[in-house]
């Protein structure tokens, strides 16, 4: 299971991405947690305590590692490898808390030119890796809404692309880009998550604006949340949030045991709620 999870911010992409890391953590399953979210902070939503996250090194910000593995740190115009070996970093950069191993990738700066510079191909590499393991484990990256910044290659590579949305055409309009994004890389599915919805009202109208998209479900707006978001606590454990995250894992499974390895549908998409 690889998840990408993207949408509009303040749409609630991180508390999804550490509320179903930390799901899946205590079903017991071997998770991956990735930070791609140039403005991440998906660490602190998982609750990493400041000790362990002073830890962290995001990935791209390792100039030396990405020059000693890419044989520069020069633009296009020199020579660099294509392929460097990353089956190492995440051990060497990846925290270890309460079963979910996290990794953060920083900031990727894209060139004038695309992506095609050492420290995009390191990234890239490293991704690539991480999300083509094909052992049981769970790989989850909180992204923003540019998805395409990681390159196409690996976007493609995860098998379920799941936007948030929250009530307001503005974060809808951001799921549509997403949309179209993801359909020029060639993920055709393209699940949503309603997050903060107060009412049935707000339930229907919202996703009567969603209509071509997969709904996996929705996120009661939550007070606790806000709370423990002002208190700079991890939300992971917040038993509302967990109830309504196993609904959503459900219909996730559901949805990509459904879909084939290019991404096509296999059978009708699930009616849910
Ligand atoms: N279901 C919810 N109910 C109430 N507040 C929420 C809910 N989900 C997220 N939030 C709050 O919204 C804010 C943005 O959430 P966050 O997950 O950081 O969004 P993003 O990663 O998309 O920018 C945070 O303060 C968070 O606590
Ligand atoms: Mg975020």
């Amino acid at each position: 299971m690889r998840i990408a999870i993207s949408g509009k911010g303040g749409t609630g992409k991180t508390t999804l991405s550490a509320a179903l890391a930390g799901c899946y953590a205590v079903n017991g399953r071997k998770v991956l947690a990735i930070d791609a979210d140039p403005d991440g902070n998906l660490a602190n939503a998982i609750g990493i305590p400041q000790t362990l996250a002073a830890q962290i090194v995001p990935v791209s910000s390792m100039k030396k590692l990405i020059e000693e593995r890419t044989g520069t740190s020069k633009d296009v115009s020199g020579f660099f490898k294509l392929n460097p070996v990353v089956g190492d970093l995440l051990d060497k950069f990846g925290v270890l808390f309460n079963g979910i191993r996290f990794l953060s990738i920083g900031t990727v700066e894209k060139g004038a030119g695309g992506c095609m510079c050492p420290a995009n191909i390191l990234l890239r590499n490293l991704i690539q890796y991480l999300l083509l393991d094909k052992d049981e484990g769970v790989l989850i990256m909180d992204m923003d809404a540019g998805i395409e910044h990681l390159g196409r290659a690996t976007v493609r590579c995860v098998n379920a692309l799941v936007v948030v949305v929250e009530p307001g055409q503005r974060s809808v309009q951001t799921a549509r880009s997403v949309e179209r994004l993801a359909r020029d890389i060639g993920i055709k599915d393209i699940l949503v998550v309603c997050n903060k919805i107060r009412s049935p009202h707000e339930y229907s109208i919202l996703t009567n604006s969603l209509q071509g998209l997969k709904i996996l479900g929705y996120i009661p707006y939550n007070e606790e949340l806000i709370e423990q978001d002002l208190l700079g606590k991890g939300i992971v454990d917040n038993p509302k949030l967990r109830i309504d995250i196993m609904k959503i894992k459900t219909a996730l499974e559901r949805q990509v045991s459904l879909t084939d390895e290019q991404g096509q549908t296999l059978s009708l998409p699930i009616q849910y709620p």
